[in-house]
This record gives structure tokens, sequence and C-alpha cells, in this order.
């Protein structure tokens, strides 16, 4: 009898995001490890919690997989890449990861619409609201270093951000 409750490609497109969360995880932790060793501490722990989310995100989607009875397949984790050249830049990159975030998810919602998949569907509602907090925090960490001078923002001024 039959048990697997995902299709062939939503398994594989859940597959894929979860190995999309695990690889923004190790972004954030790069990003970490960079702020750490300029002296920016509290960037550097917000980035190290924010790296431990995108963990949790990716183990809800590995949960959900075998909650519908589909194959989890744990792939490689594609690398960071370079680090960023400034704060401004670091959150830029951020905002611009959650962005893609968000399109990954929102595929993922219209597949499973597409197959009238509403478990889901509803499964991924809470990534939806997610992606939205996600989003807005990025933004506000673009608005405070854009009021700290941006590009040209003072050591003294970095490091009490
Ligand atoms: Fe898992 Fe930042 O989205």
């Amino acid at each position: 009898m039959e048990t697997n409750r995902l299709s062939p490609s939503l398994a594989q497109a859940l597959n894929d995001q979860m190995t999309k969360e695990a690889h923004a995880s190790q972004i954030y932790l790069s990003y970490g490890a960079w702020a750490d060793a300029r002296g920016y501490d509290g960037i550097a722990n917000f980035l190290f919690r924010h790296a431990q989310e995108e963990r949790n995100h990716m183990m809800k989607i590995l949960e959900y997989i075998l909650e519908r009875g589909a194959r989890v397949k744990v792939a490689a984790i594609p690398a960071p890449g370079a680090d960023p050249t400034s704060v401004q830049d670091c959150f830029e990159k951020v905002f611009k990861q959650e962005i893609d975030n968000t399109k990954a998810i929102y595929t993922l919602v219209k597949m499973s619409l597409t197959e009238e998949d509403w478990a889901s569907w509803n499964f991924l509602q809470w990534f939806v609201k997610e992606q939205v907090e996600e989003e807005t925090l990025a933004l506000n960490l673009l608005d405070k270093i854009k009021i700290a001078g941006g590009e040209k923002a003072k050591d003294d001024v970095l490091y009490t951000l």
C-alpha cells in the first residue's frame, strides 16, 4: 500500500528547500564570523542566532516530509560565498538572501496549489508569514545602517550598532 502523501515533485522541491535553509544558515554563520572578527559583537550575535533559526526552518521541513511519509534526502550544502565588504554590504546581502528565499517559498506554495495538496499549502503558510517577518527584520537593519552613515559609518557607530 502506498503511504507516501507527497507527490514526487513536491517531495523533491521540499527536499531542495531544506538544503536552501541549511545554505542560508551557513551564510549567516560565515557573516557572523566575519562580523565577530571585526569586533562587531552585537551584529555577530544577531547573525549567529539567525543562523540557528535557519537550521530550525530546515528541521521543520524535514519533519514535515517525514510526517507525510515521503523520503528525506540530505544533500550537500553549497559554500556560503564571499565575505561581505562592509556592514552595509552585509545587511544588503542578508536582505537579498531573504527575498530569494521568499521567492522559493512562493514557488512551493504555487506547486501545492496546483496539485491541490492542501496539507502542504497549509504547512507552507507558516513560512509565508515567517518570510514577512524576516524581510522586515532585514529592512530594519538596512534602515539602521543608513542612519549610522551607510558605507561611511565610523567604527564607534558600528561598534554601538
Ligand atoms: Fe528560512 Fe530566513 O528564511
